[in-house]
């Protein structure tokens, strides 16, 4: 396995007391994170996690984003960890960026 071009998952934990607004952390953010870090942890995974506290997608998330400058990883939640954690660990990215997809009107902003 060659090196990945990624070094950090990031993720938004925003939680926005108004419950009008869309969040991240309302729509099980938090929950992904934690089952994420662990995963990650476990497997050995070359990722570091980070949080964020909005990306602006907040009505598509929980968003993440791997970085420096990859995809987006839009609207997963605790039940996919394990796919997640499978498809990182294969540094399989398209196809986690295709199972998870930023909706194409998204991609510009
Ligand atoms: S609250 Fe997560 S992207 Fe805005």
């Amino acid at each position: 396995m060659g090196n990945s071009p990624y070094t950090t998952l990031r993720i938004c934990v925003n939680y926005r007391a108004n419950e009008q607004l869309p969040s991240c952390a309302a729509r099980g953010s938090r929950e992904l994170l934690e089952a994420l870090e662990r995963g990650i942890e476990e497997r050995g995974i070359p990722l570091k996690v980070d949080t964020v506290h909005c990306m602006g997608k907040c009505h598509l998330g929980p968003t993440m984003r791997l970085l420096p400058r990859g995809p987006y990883i839009m609207g997963a939640s605790v039940d996919d960890v394990m796919e997640i954690l499978d498809l990182l660990a294969k540094q399989d990215y398209d196809t986690l960026a295709k199972r998870f997809p930023l909706p194409a009107e998204e991609d510009a902003r």
